[in-house]
C-alpha cells in the first residue's frame, strides 16, 4: 500500500507501470544549492536502512539513480516549498525552486518506499525489494504555517525526546515546533541574566515528576537539529499569567515582595506578573531581558508571548502588561505571537499573529479577540481545541494500551481522528478567512503526559489529520481516502518506534 500523508496537491499512480527499484547501484545525484545538504540527511536514513552506499555525487543520474535538483522553475507555481517527484523504472527525480522544497519532496519519496525504510538497523530486503512505485507528484502547501506545540513546562521532555519529536512531524510536513517553554510548573530556558529562573523556577513539575530545562546550548542544538529537516522553532515564554514558576524564583517580580512556593498542580489562572508601578523597574527589565536572550538563540522570525488565561490580571493590568511585553517582543525584531485573548490590547505592535483556541464554533468573546489582530495587521494561526488539541483523550482509550489514564476532556469531550480532520480554518472565525490566516497548529499540552512515549500516543494519528488540513488544498474531504493513507503511515510508525493508538476505522495493517 502507498499513499502520502499529507496528500499532496496532485498525484498519479501508475500501477501497471514498472517501478522504480533501489539497488546498491544507486547514487543520489543532487545539483543545485542546498541539494547535497538534503540529499544527504535522505542518505543517511536510506543508508542505515537498506546498507547500500548511496553516495551523494555531482553528474548526469542513471536510471538506476535518484536525482534531486534545486533549480529556478522546477517547483509548481514556483512555490517555496513546493516540488515535482517523478518516478519510474528510469529514476527518481524530485525537483523544487529551494532546498525546503526538495527536502518536503524527500518526505514523499520517505512514503512511497516500504515503510523498512524508516528501520535503522539494515534488517534485509523487504518482500518485493526497494520498490517506488511509478508516479507523478506535482506539490505545494495550502499553509506557510505548519505547526505543532510541545509543552514542555508541565513536564519536561529531554533534548533526545525533543530530536525525536521533530523528526516524526517532518515526516507529515510540518514546519514548526512551538515550544512552550514556561507556565506555572516549571521554567525551562536558561536566561543567563536571571539563573534562578533555572534554578528553583525548572525544579518542579506537574505531580512532583521532577524538574529539568534545557541549556541555551542545549537549545541551540534543538534549533540546529530542527533546521536541518526544515522545521523551524517558536520558542514561546508564556505572560503575564502562568508565571508561577518565575515568580517562585524571584520575589521582586511579586506585588507583595514574597515568592510563591513552585507549583505541582494543574489548575490555571492564579499568577500573574505585577503591573504596578512600584515593580515596573524589576518586570520591564525582566522581559527585556528574557526576550532579548530568547530573541538571540532564535533564528525564525518568531516570538511567542503567550497571554492566554490571566484570570488573576485585571482587565487594565492585562492590557497595561501586554502593551510592556508585546512592546519589549517588538524591540528583538522578531514577530510577536499571543495566544487570541490578546486581541483585548489594540496597542498590538504591527503584524501581531494571533493563535486562535477556543472551539470550532467560537465562544462569545474569542472571535471578536481574534479579529482584533487581523483589524491590526496581523494574521492568524488556527488551533480549535475541541479538534486540534492532541491530548484531549481518545473516544475509546479505555479500552487503549494505556488504559484511558492520560489526556483531558475539557474541550468539548475526546476527539476523535473524523472530528481533527473534517474542519476548515477557514470557516472558524466569521470574518477571518483563507487570506487572514498564516497557518494551522496543533498543540499537545502535557498536564497528563510524562514521557515522550505517552506524548506520541496522543499525538499520532491524529496529527496526520491536523497536517493534511494544513498542507492538501481546501475543498470536500475523502475520510476514506484518508484513513487509507493513514494505515500505511502506521507501518511507518511501526518502522520508526513512534508509538501510536490505532484508532478504529483506520484499517490499519499488521
Ligand atoms: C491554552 O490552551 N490555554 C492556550
Amino acid at each position: 500500500m502507498s499513499g502520502i500523508v499529507p496528500a499532496p496537491a496532485s498525484i498519479e499512480l501508475r500501477d501497471d507501470a514498472a517501478p522504480f527499484r533501489l539497488t546498491d547501484d544507486a547514487r543520489i545525484v543532487a545539483r543545485g544549492a542546498g541539494a547535497a545538504a538534503v540529499a544527504e540527511t535522505f542518505a543517511a536514513r536510506a543508508r542505515a536502512a537498506t546498507g547500500f552506499g548511496l553516495p551523494v555525487v555531482d553528474g548526469e543520474p542513471a536510471a538506476s539513480d535518484l536525482a534531486f535538483v534545486v533549480a529556478d522553475g522546477e517547483a509548481p507555481g514556483a512555490a517555496a516549498e513546493g516540488y515535482t517527484l517523478e518516478s519510474g523504472a528510469d529514476g527518481v527525480r524530485i525537483g523544487a525552486d529551494t532546498p525546503e522544497g526538495l527536502f518536503r519532496g524527500t518526505q514523499s519519496l520517505r512514503q512511497l518506499l516500504p515503510a523498512e525504510i524508516e528501520r535503522p538497523d539494515a534488517a534485509g530486503e523487504p518482500t518485493g525489494g526497494w520498490t517506488v512505485p511509478a508516479a507523478s507528484v506535482a506539490d505545494a502547501p495550502r499553509f506557510a504555517y505548519r505547526g505543532a506545540m510541545l509543552d514542555v513546562a508541565r513536564h519536561f521532555f529531554p533534548i533526545e525526546d525533543v530530536l525525536r519529536f521533530i523528526d516524526a512531524i517532518a515526516l507529515l510536513k510540518l514546519d514548526v515546533l512551538h515550544l512552550h517553554l514556561t507556565d506555572d510548573q516549571g521554567w525551562r530556558i536558561e536566561i543567563r541574566s536571571w539563573p534562578e529562573l533555572t534554578g528553583t523556577g525548572a525544579s518542579t513539575s506537574v505531580g512532583g515528576d521532577g524538574g529539568g530545562f534545557y541549556s541555551q546550548d542545549d537549545y541551540r542544538r534543538i534549533v540546529a537539529y530542527a533546521a536541518e529537516r526544515f522545521v523551524t522553532i517558536v520558542p514561546e515564554i508564556d505572560l503575564p499569567g502562568h508565571t508561577n514558576a518565575a515568580l517562585s524564583a524571584y520575589p521582586e517580580l511579586n506585588c507583595d515582595g514574597v515568592a510563591p512556593t513552585p507549583y505541582e498542580g494543574t489548575e490555571v489562572g492564579f499568577s500573574s506578573l505585577c503591573a504596578s508601578p512600584e515593580r515596573a523597574e524589576a518586570t520591564d527589565r525582566f522581559l527585556a531581558d528574557v526576550v532579548r536572550e530568547v530573541a538571540e538563540l532564535t533564528p525564525g522570525p518568531w516570538l511567542h508571548l503567550g497571554g492566554d488565561e490571566s484570570l488573576a490580571t485585571s482587565p487594565a493590568d492585562y492590557r497595561d502588561l501586554v502593551r510592556r511585553i508585546a512592546t519589549a517582543g517588538a524591540a528583538t525584531g522578531k514577530t510577536i505571537i499571543g495566544w487570541h485573548e490578546m486581541g483585548a490590547s489594540r496597542e498590538l505592535p504591527p503584524g501581531t499573529v494571533a493563535q486562535y483556541w477556543s472551539f470550532v464554533e467560537p465562544e462569545p468573546d474569542a472571535a471578536e479577540l481574534t479579529r482584533s489582530f487581523v483589524e491590526q495587521g496581523g494574521r492568524v494561526i488556527m488551533s480549535p481545541a475541541d479538534v486540534a488539541y492532541l491530548d484531549m483523550q481518545y473516544v475509546d482509550d479505555p479500552q487503549g494500551p494505556l488504559g484511558g489514564r492520560l489526556g483531558q476532556d475539557w474541550a468539548k469531550g475526546p476527539t476523535t481522528i473524523d472530528e481533527a480532520y473534517l474542519w476548515d480554518p477557514a470557516a472558524v472565525v466569521p470574518g477571518v478567512g483563507e487570506g487572514d490566516l498564516l497557518g494551522v497548529e496543533a498543540p499537545v499540552w502535557t498536564e497528563t503526559l510524562g514521557s515522550i512515549s505517552e506524548v506520541e500516543f496522543m499525538v499520532f494519528p491524529r496529527i496526520a489529520a491536523i497536517a493534511e488540513i494544513a498542507w492538501s488544498p481546501a475543498g470536500p474531504r475523502d475520510v476514506e481516502g484518508f484513513f487509507g493513507r493513514v494505515a500505511a503511515l502506521g507501518r511507518h510508525l511501526d518502522a520508526l518506534g513512534v508509538a501510536y493508538y490505532p484508532v478504529r476505522g483506520v484499517p490499519w495493517v499488521e
